[in-house]
């Protein structure tokens, strides 16, 4: 039930801390956060991962390949379930299949299941539906503990796949007898009260929604390393509840392209939470408000500067996809209301996607 809450969306995007907090309760074991053992062991005897996921759930995905490579050096491929049919890839000695879904019953992502089935691989879901058509048909199931997402546009959902991408990276890292810097148990309690402080400040988002979105035709977001990957969530959002034309890309890539279509006013979003890579975007964001582009800059706390439009808790810097993505969802929710789109119902969309 929505409550007193206009919009599912509005609703589901407020609950973002608590689900993080039922992660970390759903998967603590003592003072760690760990999986079952069975999955530990498909994720430790694996010689590649493949990631299987369509549209937020994908994005979700291109997260998790950083997770398990970074943390815990297991080399992992994404594919769109849709192309992966014609296109299936070389696959390793010993591969393991993710799949990544919220409703576990994406049909595009099903007819890769059966496949793969077919050849005698292993599967895990990661859905946030217990007894899901994905999650029956697979070997292993990691549950997201979302609670239901009502909106058609994914927002809890995407947090707890991250979320739980992390904690199986990290679980399958200590398995493989790795050296862990952080406690994640603990990080993602800072990235639970992280999220909880930019929903305590939506006003913000809904002027910066105002500012830079009111009239607009069109909007790009950009980011490098994993602001790229949280780039392309946040034009997807902008997208499919508004109808803006939005397209998110990395940073680097403008040059060659996208730059082009630059001109006076338009709205570009550039998340600066990597501190490898901070220098770079403030350089590409010269280059677009040089044309005229109207830029807002999303950065970490710790890494802001002078003139930065929005500052956003500092987290692990593996997790800062968990925080950066919300003011995202909350400026297209509000860029949504502004222009009177039906946000929990936008147009030619459907919440489980059943057909290929
Ligand atoms: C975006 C959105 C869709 C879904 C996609 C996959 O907000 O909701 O892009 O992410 O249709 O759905 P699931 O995760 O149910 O497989």
């Amino acid at each position: 039930e929505k409550g007193t809450y206009p919009h599912y969306m509005l609703k589901e995007m407020d609950e973002q801390p608590t689900v993080i907090r039922k992660i970390i309760q759903a998967y603590e074991q003592g003072e760690d956060v760990t999986v079952d053992a069975d999955i530990l062991k498909a994720l430790a005897e694996a010689d590649r991962l493949y990631i299987i996921a369509a549209g937020t759930s994908y994005h979700a995905g291109l997260i998790g390949k950083q997770y398990f490579e970074k943390i815990a050096g297991i080399p992992v491929e994404v594919h769109i379930s849709s192309e992966f049919g014609y296109n299936m890839p070389l696959l390793s000695k010993k591969p393991l299949f993710i799949f990544i879904s919220q409703s576990g019953e994406t049909a595009d992502s099903r007819q890769v299941l059966v496949k793969i089935k077919e050849l005698g691989y292993k599967a895990l879901t990661v859905t946030n539906v217990q007894g899901s058509t994905l999650s029956r048909e697979a070997d292993y199931t990691l549950l997201l503990h979302a609670g239901p997402e009502i909106a058609v546009a994914s927002t809890k959902a995407y947090v707890a796949q991250v979320a739980v991408l992390a904690v199986a990276a990290y679980a399958v890292a200590k398995q493989l007898g790795m050296e862990l810097d952080f406690d994640l148990k603990q990080e993602l309690a800072i990235v639970a009260n992280g999220i909880q402080t930019i929903i305590d400040s939506k006003d913000e988002m809904e002027q910066i929604a105002e500012d830079y979105l009111k009239i607009a035709r069109n909007a790009f977001f950009i980011g490098r390393n994993m602001d790229f990957c949280v780039s392309l969530e946040g034009a997807l959002k902008l997208k499919e509840i508004s109808y803006i034309q939005a397209e998110g890309f990395a940073g680097g890539e403008l040059k060659h392209g996208t730059i082009a279509l630059i001109e006076e006013g338009t709205p570009v979003f550039a998340l600066a939470t990597q501190k490898g890579v901070a220098l770079n975007i403030r350089g590409n964001v010269k280059e677009v408000v040089a044309r005229g582009a109207n830029a807002c800059i999303i950065a970490m706390e710790g890494m802001e500067e002078e003139g930065d439009r929005l500052v956003i808790p500092s987290v692990h810097e593996l997790l800062t996809p968990l925080v950066s993505v919300v003011p995202l969802q909350l400026i297209s929710y509000y860029a949504a209301l502004h222009r009177r789109c039906d946000v929990d119902k936008p147009r030619n969309l459907a919440k489980s996607v059943t057909v290929e």
